[in-house]
């Protein structure tokens, strides 16, 4: 994409994971940039941390809209306003609706801390550790209309240890979202990710046969 890849992203708290792609685009490793982060939430740490990295950084109040579905109106011009092509969400904590997802159809990505499709939804890794699974991990995927169950890009696993709990187990598969979610986007950017149906394929780089 002539000139990089146009990113925006959705936050509703801390941002490391907006970090992960703000830095990945910093050192060259995205061929892109983030040019917007928007949040719902007017406290979210990762809004003052994207103005520190120099990216402009909005509060959209979604009490100010009469229905969820203007709030998400009101997001994506925003978005469009600024010709952001990839819509990332990072800890967003809203469910969006199928007419914000049709806006950006096949331009839209998640990173959700579990295995999917096991323990969507919210809490996942307490989910994890209340099943007593023995492994737990993270998933970039991009979004459809259902929680968490759009076509999975990339995957990691962690091991699930005796005497883990929610917040260690979290600690662990956050370092995996900080590799996979830059390397998802790397890929989309290079423009090697192919949907079909449920699968997403990755095409070699450029000049591999
Ligand atoms: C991350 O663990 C992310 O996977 C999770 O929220 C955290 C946000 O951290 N997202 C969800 O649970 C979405 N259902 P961050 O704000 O530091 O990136």
């Amino acid at each position: 994409m002539a000139g990089g890849l146009r990113i925006g992203i959705l936050v509703s708290g801390r941002g490391s994971n907006m970090q992960a792609i703000v830095d990945g685009c910093a050192d060259g490793s995205i061929p892109g940039a983030v040019v917007a982060v928007i949040s719902d939430t007017e406290s979210a740490p990762a809004l003052e941390r994207a103005r520190r990295a120099g990216v402009e950084a909005m509060f959209v109040d979604p009490w100010a809209y009469s229905c969820r579905a203007e709030f998400e109106d009101a997001v994506g011009d925003l978005l469009e306003e600024r010709s952001v092509h990839l819509v990332l969400l990072a800890g967003f904590m809203r469910v969006l609706k199928p007419g914000f997802i049709r806006r950006f159809k096949g331009r839209i990505m998640n990173i959700h801390p579990s295995l999917l499709p096991s323990f969507p939804g919210i809490e996942a890794q307490r989910q994890a550790i209340e099943y007593g699974v023995k492994w737990s991990g993270c998933t970039v995927h991009f979004v459809d209309d259902g929680v968490d169950t759009g076509p999975i890009v990339i995957q990691a696993a962690v091991p699930v240890e005796d005497g883990d709990t929610a917040e260690t187990l979290a600690e662990k598969i956050l370092c995996e979202e900080h590799r996979i979610y830059p390397e998802a986007v790397r890929l989309f950017a290079q423009g090697r990710l192919v949907v079909e149906g449920r699968h997403v394929r990755v095409l070699p780089p450029r000049g591999v046969v």
